[in-house]
């Protein structure tokens, strides 16, 4: 008998060590009173990441560097209503439809949708009050071998010009082998077009200590879709091979983003492209990999959707201040959205971004971390 209890004692002991705990608690309030929630993950590795119910934004994710000092890789605000003020998407879900749609115009079934347009000619980011800039709700919190929360949001039919009530859930989870991941899932009353992402700003550095032009990105993508001078694919896929694109071997990110003889360097101001990820969409597989040689730390990022936007944060001027009051500038951060690809509703020989009533959209990212 007292064997065994001291077994059991153990094993309650061993479930323990391996268990990733979610905590609920308050992120402020925005500026007209609306309470903000946040659910923090935590896993035995040391690894944490704090979601608010503003955008289902991942706010900060805490990440041990090879000497076991945890800081924060991603950029962000301090308070949430300076996610609404100001229009980087730090962390945020993004929809309905994430990137660019060329003019604010597509077509379904014969019927012409206009979006609004707020980026240039085009319309960017699900547009002026996309998903980023509602409030989501809990769902479900949950601890255990995956902390877990789910977070759900209804658009409206017609909401941002958009056909189709869209029913939108983001499930996080962190497990103790220090992944994280994400599950965007959707459904729609009509037909309706969509793509949902996460817009993370990684700086893999810990709290902004340095730019990201150091770190070697590796991309599993043979080809990529190049863009006119308002960052639309013109159609094409492109080879990588012998273009500053290649990140099929890992490379400096900054080895090559000035080199402006390529005018879709030009066009981007640096890298702001999809990749098309090899292997086939609809299946989990490696897309990005990411390695600051400095802190060691090492991101990987699996992804099911056909392509990945590779941007090197090109917009950052400096004139917004982030956590504990860093100026963010050009090249602080790398972003990896998988999605479909940019303005596919006008592209229909692009992967679709057409959902059915009936269907189930899903789109899964895996982000792991390790050092090196
Ligand atoms: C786009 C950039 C844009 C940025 C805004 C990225 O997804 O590719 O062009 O400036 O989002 O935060």
């Amino acid at each position: 008998m007292k064997y065994v209890i001291a077994a059991a004692a153990l094993l309650g002991l061993c479930i323990q060590a391996h268990a990733a705990t979610a905590t609920r608690g308050g992120f402020g309030q925005l500026a007209d009173g609306t309470k903000v929630e946040a659910v923090t993950l935590s896993n035995g590795a040391g690894m944490s990441a704090k979601i608010m119910t503003l955008g289902a934004t991942l706010q900060s994710l805490i990440v041990p560097d090879k000497a076991g000092h945890k800081e924060d890789v991603v950029l962000g605000y301090d308070t949430a209503q300076e996610y609404l003020s100001r229009p980087d998407y730090f962390g945020a879900s993004v929809g309905r439809y994430a990137n660019r749609i060329a003019k604010g115009k597509f077509s379904l079934d014969g019927k012409t949708y206009t979006l609004v347009t707020n980026d240039g000619p085009n319309h960017l980011h699900g547009g002026t009050k996309g998903f980023d800039k509602r409030m989501w709700k809990i769902d479900s919190v949950s601890s255990g071998p995956d902390a877990k929360v789910v977070l759900s949001y209804v658009s409206a039919d017609g909401e941002e010009g958009y056909p189709g009530e869209l029913k939108v859930t983001a499930t996080y989870s962190l497990n103790d082998r220090n992944e994280l991941k994400l599950e965007y899932r959707a459904t729609t009353s009509k037909p309706t077009v969509l793509n949902l992402t996460n817009h993370s700003y990684f700086n893999l550095s810990g709290n902004d200590a340095r730019d990201v032009m150091g770190d070697m990105v590796t991309l599993h993508a043979a080809r990529f879709t190049p863009v006119n001078a308002t960052l639309i694919p013109t159609g094409e896929r492109k080879a990588v091979s012998g273009t500053v694109f290649d990140f099929q071997t890992a490379h400096r990110v900054g080895d090559r983003i000035r080199d402006a003889r390529d005018q879709q360097i030009r066009f981007g101001r640096g890298y702001d492209h999809n990749f098309i990820v090899d292997g086939n969409a609809g299946t989990l597989r490696p897309a990005a990999r990411v390695e600051d040689p400095v802190s060691g730390r090492v991101l990987e990022i699996s992804i099911t959707a056909p392509g990945i936007q590779f941007y090197t944060g090109n917009f950052l001027d400096g004139t917004y201040f982030g956590k504990g009051q860093r100026a963010y500038r050009q090249g602080d951060a790398i972003c990896l959205e998988p999605g479909v690809f940019p303005d596919s509703p006008n592209h229909p020989d692009f992967p679709t971004s057409r959902l059915n009533p009936g269907q189930t959209y899903m789109n899964t990212i895996v982000y792991k971390f390790g050092t090196k």
